[in-house]
């Protein structure tokens, strides 16, 4: 047991979507521990995400580059740092298409850098430190539909340029592990939602376009399956590995929701026709159009945690019923921080991602 109790945490990416998720998670259950949150504030990070912990001591927050050597040394070294959970990542496929620069740069070479930091900082005292990689199930690839879900042992076959990036990273946590004995363990998830997810995403996509009156870009037929998982429950599940994980192993999570897309976006469309009822009384699933697909895009994703539930006993808490409700309540609730992430930046990503997706016709 790696028992985080008086533990010095860097938390990477802790302005993200899941990251902020995380730092409140531990910060709630572990009164010693001191979090260091290190983030580059890209588009997709934003201290808005963590007000509340603002005043906490226990909280420190550094804006950095996870690629840069020097100044993740010395992070290491000041804040005598004996743990990292890396979350910092470029996270979202579509970009990685039209942009797949940045992903080999922070996924790889960021991941890299954090490695070799770690290796030095903790040389002679591996036993009292760990390393947390989060990656996704992305890097198995694309299921048939009768294929049974990811185990750890399937072979990666990543598709998309961010899925390969994060591949590529695992493989280097692996090696670390295995030529210098680095403590590691590595988290594969599948697609995560719940507050504070950009709305670049699909589900928060879905539901801020409800909201403002455009359309609901399904890509393809929208046949296409994810496995998702409520972003506390990810949470328990990195905080359980990191305590009780074997070294060297990774540990794959996922919430035993597949849903086909299409599914998701009705299901968003009629819990918003209930909590927020458009004034004329039409649905939001008149929104819905069906747009060009995505190149390369995974037909199915699914995760077997097995291994997870039997060698740590950890199981989702949410239903994908009252996760998503939940998450569309904070939606409604908190549009003043969906207002401060959506900047121009956001505005060029939807024109540049949407322009040339004409309508097609739906299954
Ligand atoms: P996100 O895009 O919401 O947040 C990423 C964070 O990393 C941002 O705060 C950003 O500013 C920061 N960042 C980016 N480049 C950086 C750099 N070079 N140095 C320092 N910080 C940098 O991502 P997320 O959805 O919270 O995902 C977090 C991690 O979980 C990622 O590694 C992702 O691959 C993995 N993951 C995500 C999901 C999902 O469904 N979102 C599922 C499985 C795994
Ligand atoms: P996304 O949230 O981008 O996650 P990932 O690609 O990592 O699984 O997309 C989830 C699914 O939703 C994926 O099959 C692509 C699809 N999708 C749409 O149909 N329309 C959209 O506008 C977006 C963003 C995604």
């Amino acid at each position: 047991m790696y028992a985080l109790a008086n533990k010095r945490i860097l938390v990477t990416g802790g302005a993200g979507f899941i990251g902020c998720n995380f730092l409140r998670y531990i910060l709630v259950r572990h009164p010693q521990v001191r979090a260091v949150n290190f983030d580059a504030l890209t588009y997709a990070g934003s201290l808005s995400s963590l007000k509340d912990l603002c005043d906490d001591d226990r909280y420190t927050f550094i804006r950095g580059d996870i690629s840069d050597a020097a100044l993740v040394r010395k992070t290491l070294e000041e804040h005598e740092i004996d743990t990292i959970v890396n979350f910092a990542a470029e996270s979202h496929v579509d970009r990685s298409i039209t942009g797949p620069a940045a992903f080999i740069q922070t996924n790889i070479v960021g991941t890299f850098t954090l490695l070799e930091a770690a290796r030095e900082a903790w040389a002679g005292r591996f036993e009292s430190c760990r390393f947390l990689h989060v990656s996704t199930d992305e890097v198995y690839g694309t299921l048939g539909p009768t294929d049974h879900p990811f185990r750890e042992t399937t072979p990666y076959a990543p598709n998309s340029p961010y899925s390969a990036s994060k591949a590529s990273a695992d493989h280097l946590v692996r090696a670390y592990h295995e030529t210098y004995g680095l403590p590691v363990v590595t988290t594969n998830c599948s697609n995560n939602y719940g507050p504070y997810q950009y709305p670049e995403k699909l589900i928060p996509l879905m539901i801020i376009n409800s909201l403002t009156g455009k359309s609901l870009p399904v890509y393809g037929d929208g046949l296409q399956v994810r496995d998702w998982l409520y972003v506390e429950d990810h949470c328990a599940a990195v905080h359980a590995v990191l305590q009780e994980g074997r070294l060297g192993q990774t540990y794959n999570i996922g919430g035993l929701n597949e849903k086909k897309n299409i599914e998701i976006v009705h299901i968003i469309c009629n819990m918003l026709d209930e909590l927020r009822p458009k004034p004329g009384g039409s649905s939001y699933k008149q929104q819905i159009t069906h747009v060009k697909d995505r190149p390369g895009h995974d037909r199915r994703y699914a995760i077997d945690a097995g291994k997870l539930r039997s060698e740590l006993g950890w199981t989702p808490q949410e239903s994908f019923e009252t996760g998503i409700r939940k998450t569309i309540q904070w939606y409604l609730a908190n549009q003043d921080w969906v207002n401060s992430v959506m900047s121009e930046n956001y505005d060029q990503w939807i024109a540049l991602n949407y322009a040339n997706r004409e309508e097609v016709t739906g299954a």
